[in-house]
């Protein structure tokens, strides 16, 4: 689905955070959001989730305010990974990724879902761990497992907060690859992101937020050491190798 942030625009509580943010979206794209730390990229995601609500703009999938979607609808068009997952109830990690399935289920769990849990416990590399309480694991582990939740829920939109913060190198790139495959599959995929690397590698649409405000965005040839110099106010060294792009800071301004 298209997904257009039109003109949003948000403060808590009269503290202003996001400034008439546009964006068109195509479906299937995989979008990195990036910009220094309380630039509005968590709010962002908000706000497209529609758990926070916009003081101005709105935001529409296919002409249709999301918030005009009821409950259940909303749930099967967007899943949401927050940057920190607190405290869950006690659940194993096959329940918790089961409960992605809500959406679909009413009261009794059909062969179906648990096909899908079971495939995308696969998928996400936590099998060795699908029977331990989610709060018992590492931060990574539970990572993986949140992720694990939102793609069982099978939205037509995927917004995830930091996926990669505290995951290993080697599950850095298996999470990016499989959200490179679902994109891929048409959903459309989100992600507050600050490695950049990761970022370029993987994702084909850049939203650069900076205080606020969009400073730039399109598809990879926006990843100049001009405009990350300026959107984190740093000097970089950029380097190109296997068709890939590396950015290296190299000193403050
Ligand atoms: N619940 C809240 N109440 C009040 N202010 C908030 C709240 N959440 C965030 N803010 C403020 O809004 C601004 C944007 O925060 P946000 O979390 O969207 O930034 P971010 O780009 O995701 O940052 P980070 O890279 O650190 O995750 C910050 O100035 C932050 O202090
Ligand atoms: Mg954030």
């Amino acid at each position: 689905m298209n997904l257009s942030i039109h003109n949003i625009t948000f403060s808590y509580n009269g503290w202003p955070v996001l400034d008439e943010v546009t964006e068109e979206i195509g479906k299937g794209s995989f979008v990195a959001i990036v910009g220094p730390n309380g630039s509005g990229k968590s709010t962002l995601l908000r706000c497209i989730d529609g758990i926070l609500k916009p003081q101005k703009g709105r935001v529409l999938l296919e002409e249709k305010d999301i918030h005009h979607l009821d409950r259940p609808s909303r749930a099967r068009t967007f899943g949401y990974v927050p940057q920190e997952s607190n405290h869950t109830p006690p659940a194993t990690v096959f329940d918790a990724v089961l409960m992605g399935r809500k959406p679909y289920i009413g009261w009794r769990v059909r062969e179906k879902d648990k096909q899908i849990t079971s495939r995308i416990i696969h998928q996400l590399n936590i099998e060795d761990i699908a029977m331990k309480d989610v709060n018992k694991l590492s931060g990574g582990q539970r990572q993986r497992v949140f992720i694990a939740r939102a793609l069982a829920q099978q939205p037509e939109i995927l917004l995830l907060d930091e996926p990669t913060a505290n995951l290993d190198l080697r599950h850095q790139l298996e999470v990016l690859q499989l959200l490179g495959s679902v994109s891929q599959d048409n959903i459309t995929t989100l992600v507050a992101i600050h490695d950049l690397n990761l970022a370029a590698q993987y994702c084909s649409h850049f939203i650069m937020l900076k205080e606020g405000k969009i400073f730039s965005s399109g598809g990879r040839e926006i990843l100049t050491k001009e405009n990350i110099e300026a959107l984190y106010d740093i000097e970089v060294n950029i380097f190109h190798a296997d068709n890939k792009i590396f950015f290296v800071p190299a000193g403050k301004k």
